[in-house]
């Protein structure tokens, strides 16, 4: 029986070499390495400056406080996201405001953003209040999930027209595009993830992507404890006296360590992709041709989808089904009967607002979110990395069809 985890990342030798010359260097905390792999990011997102941090949980939260957002405000995110994007803005004190998404492309539902800021906020000196808790609408943290980005620009249009600010959960989604533009490049503050699910890998890791100059100064500080010199800068010379602290910061700072893998992966980001989007187009036609009962997932006109995941719905029509419960039971039994064949799934992520702290502190419901809770329960993320073979793909699909034919 063959063995397909979900996602497996792809190194060569030059991650070993990055992570001996760090250790070899004695330099091992952030510092020269960071520095360079957050250019090469930068570089290839057409970005003036990266921000490095331990996770993309820690980057939102970092660019978050960075920008404001605290407590006493309220901030528009998707209810389908990975629960990370709403517990940063909990940290910062503020308070989640969910909105559901479109099926078709797992992202926030523009109009859907409108409907709340009309329904729920009154605008008073120049600024959006909600009319139930007082609390002032700080702006929009929307996601572009599994690589995909989402209707930014309308997005953007409905922030101009508030006063809105803007802070976008890349998290998924590095070199993913509309047009030429790549993410992070849409006018505003974007965070990437580097855990190993996703498109490279630096072990945790994330980066806040800005072309704020004088932002990231800020955030450079804030990510070490509000340290107004860096480690680098004192070594070059710049005083043995601790230097002074004029914000209360984190210590959200990456090692050299995985700056140093973090450089040997950015060289193979490309390729990943490309190759990665290959498979995705194998995995499209092997599912029109044999598996009616997914849908796979679109890449809109103009859009550039990576495949960090690459995420189905089960078509409930097609399987003569009539109700999300009774298709999310019907995804599970699917689910753990292709483990049992050896081929690793996961549902695409969840509907926050179904999850017990969201649930419990705001009082949602399912039904709030419908299109939330239908992705939670139907979505089927298939396994999809570099060194899958055609051979490992077709026998993804023949399982499923398998499987769905004997249930
Ligand atoms: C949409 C989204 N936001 C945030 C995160 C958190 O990223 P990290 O694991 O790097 O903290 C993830 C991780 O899966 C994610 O999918």
């Amino acid at each position: 029986m063959r063995k397909i985890p979900v996602t497996r990342p792809y190194f060569d030798a030059e991650e070993l070499d990055q992570i001996k010359a760090s250790l070899d260097s004695g330099w091992v905390a952030n510092g020269p390495r960071c520095a360079e792999f957050e250019k090469k990011i930068a570089e290839h997102e057409g970005i003036k400056e990266g921000v490095a941090t331990t996770s993309c949980t820690t980057a939102l939260h970092l660019a978050m406080t960075g920008e404001g957002m605290g407590a006493g405000m309220d901030v528009i995110v998707p209810a389908f996201t990975f629960v990370a994007t709403e517990n940063a803005i909990v940290e910062t004190g503020a308070t989640p405001v969910m909105a559901d998404i479109l099926e078709e492309t797992f992202n926030i539902d523009a109009e859907k953003v409108k409907g709340i800021i009309s329904d729920h906020y009154i605008e008073k000196d120049g600024r959006l209040v909600n009319r139930k808790n007082g609390n002032v609408l700080w702006g929009i943290v929307p996601v572009h999930e599994f690589g995909l980005c989402c209707d930014i620009y309308a997005i953007n249009a409905i922030a101009e027209e508030y006063g809105l600010r803007i802070i976008e959960d890349a998290a998924c989604a590095l070199g993913a595009m509309i047009g030429e533009k790549h993410q992070g490049g849409f006018g505003n503050t974007s965070c990437v993830s580097f855990h190993p699910r996703k498109s490279i890998t630096t072990g945790e890791g994330g980066m806040i992507l800005t072309d704020n100059e004088a932002l990231a100064v800020k955030l450079r500080e804030l990510r070490s404890h509000g340290n107004s010199v860096s480690a680098a800068d004192r070594d070059r010379g710049k005083g043995f006296l601790l230097p002074e602290f004029n914000d209360a910061g984190f210590n959200y700072r990456m090692t050299d360590i995985q700056g140093g893998m973090g450089i040997a992966q950015a060289k193979k980001l490309d390729f990943i992709i490309e190759t990665k989007r290959e498979k995705a187009q194998y995995y499209n036609k092997r599912i029109s041709e044999k598996l009616p009962e997914l849908i796979f997932p679109v890449e809109p006109e103009g859009y550039f989808h990576t495949y960090q995941s690459y995420v189905c719905m089960l078509d409930l029509g097609k399987l003569g089904i009539d109700s999300v419960e009774e298709g999310g039971e019907y995804r599970n039994r699917l689910l753990a009967l292709l483990e049992k064949r050896g081929v690793a799934t996961r549902q695409g992520t969840h509907a926050v607002h179904t999850l017990g702290y969201y649930k419990n502190k705001y009082g949602y419901k399912p039904e709030d979110f419908p299109h939330a809770y239908a992705c939670d329960r139907l979505s089927i993320t298939l396994p999809l990395y570099v060194q899958m073979t055609d051979e490992d793909q077709q026998y993804v699909i023949d399982q499923i069809r398998d499987v769905i034919d004997n249930m």
